[in-house]
């Protein structure tokens, strides 16, 4: 039942001002609308909440965790010790007071939070809003969460279990890297972005996973990780992976410098993932409430300075490798993400 009722620029469900409960998010958590770390990390706190769910562990007869449920939260003392959701109690409890005062369900919260947080990077897609997931009554099972050491086909693997997630839609899905970076899993380099460009959603994540590895970000390697074309950024190494193998490398070339079928498929992928394990004929959709409050304009894909076409792995055959302009300047190196 599609129940919707729009008043004066605010959006009601269930009795929570949804308007409200972002704006609260925006004033506060994400320091007037800002693209910052928190929003990062909201985000990867939906799919950490999501993609707990298994089908094949319920049609063994166990419990296979209810995905978007909010279990990351109401069961945080479980979950956060898991190795995949290291760090993650940080952003939980820094949400905790907004979800506490929100009036929405925990499921309905962690996804909100972070299509809020998103919406404030330049480039971003507006992602969908639905209230009135149930919430969790038991923790997720452990190891339902890709690692970075995880090969290509236990990753594809287990999204196809969690819901029938493509290989495609796990390159979209992989656009939220765009505004990532890395803290615990190499802890000696906090903070280290994934792209040169960690508060602009935009295609550079794409190209720069493209490029050769020539160095650790750390002083050594670490699990999970690669070798990273830029000092200062941090490759994961199921990235690097992804970039490269045949199932997956002409759909990530194809991102490159196309930002509309970035935010286009990142936006589809994303609902699919926020919608795990809930029945979305009951939910309300509020994704009105979900507004930009910084230019959309991205600059086109660009090649790092001092990095040339010979800098690129190509790994589509089909497709010649997009043409770009190459950054002015001597060769950069990436300062962490700025944090509060
Ligand atoms: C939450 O519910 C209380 C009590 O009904 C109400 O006063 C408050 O405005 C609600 N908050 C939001 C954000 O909807
Ligand atoms: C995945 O696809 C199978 C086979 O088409 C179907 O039975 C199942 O319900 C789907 N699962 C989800 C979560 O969409
Ligand atoms: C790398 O090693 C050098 C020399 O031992 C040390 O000074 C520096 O702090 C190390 N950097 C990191 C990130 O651990
Ligand atoms: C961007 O992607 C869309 C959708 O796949 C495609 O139709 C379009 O040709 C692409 N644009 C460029 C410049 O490659």
């Amino acid at each position: 039942m599609a129940l919707r009722q729009l008043e004066i620029g605010l959006v009601f469900a269930l009795g929570i001002t949804v308007a409200a409960v972002r704006d609260d998010l925006n004033r506060g958590l994400f320091q007037g609308g800002q693209c910052n770390e928190e929003a990062s990390e909201s985000l990867r706190l939906t799919f950490h909440d999501a993609i707990g769910i298994s089908s094949s562990l319920t049609a063994s007869g166990q419990w296979g965790g209810g995905g978007a449920d909010g279990s990351i939260v109401i069961f945080a003392d479980v979950e956060t010790a898991f190795e995949a959701n290291n760090g993650i109690d940080e952003i939980i409890n820094e949400q905790e007071p907004y979800l506490l005062r929100s009036n929405m369900s925990v499921a309905d919260f962690v996804q909100f939070a972070g299509a809020v947080g998103t919406a404030n990077c330049p480039g971003a897609p507006r992602l969908s809003v639905y209230i009135g997931r149930k919430d969790a009554t038991q923790a997720s099972p452990n190891w339902l969460t890709p690692e970075p050491s995880y090969t290509v086909d236990t990753i594809l693997n287990r999204f196809m279990d969690a819901g029938n997630i493509t290989a495609d839609e796990v390159v979209y899905l992989l656009a939220s890297h765009s505004i990532a970076f890395q803290s615990k899993i190499d802890p000696t380099v906090p903070y280290t972005p994934l792209d040169s460009t960690p508060n602009v959603f935009d295609t550079q994540f794409y190209v720069e996973t493209q490029l050769t590895g020539i160095t650790w970000a750390g002083n050594t390697s670490v699990l999970g990780e690669s070798m990273s074309p830029i000092p200062g950024e941090f490759r994961l190494q199921s990235d690097y992976a992804f970039a490269r193998d045949p199932r997956t490398a002409c759909e990530w070339q194809s991102m490159v410098d196309n930002q509309t079928k970035m935010q286009q498929m990142f936006a589809a992928a994303y609902t699919k993932m926020s919608l795990l394990g809930q029945n979305v004929d009951d939910l309300i959709d509020c994704s009105e409430v979900i507004t930009s409050l910084t230019s959309n304009t991205v600059l086109p894909a660009f090649l790092p300075a001092g990095k040339t076409a010979e800098d690129i792995d190509q790994a589509c055959p089909d497709t010649a490798y997009p043409s770009l302009t190459v950054q002015p300047g001597p060769a950069i190196s990436i300062p962490p993400i700025q944090t509060a």
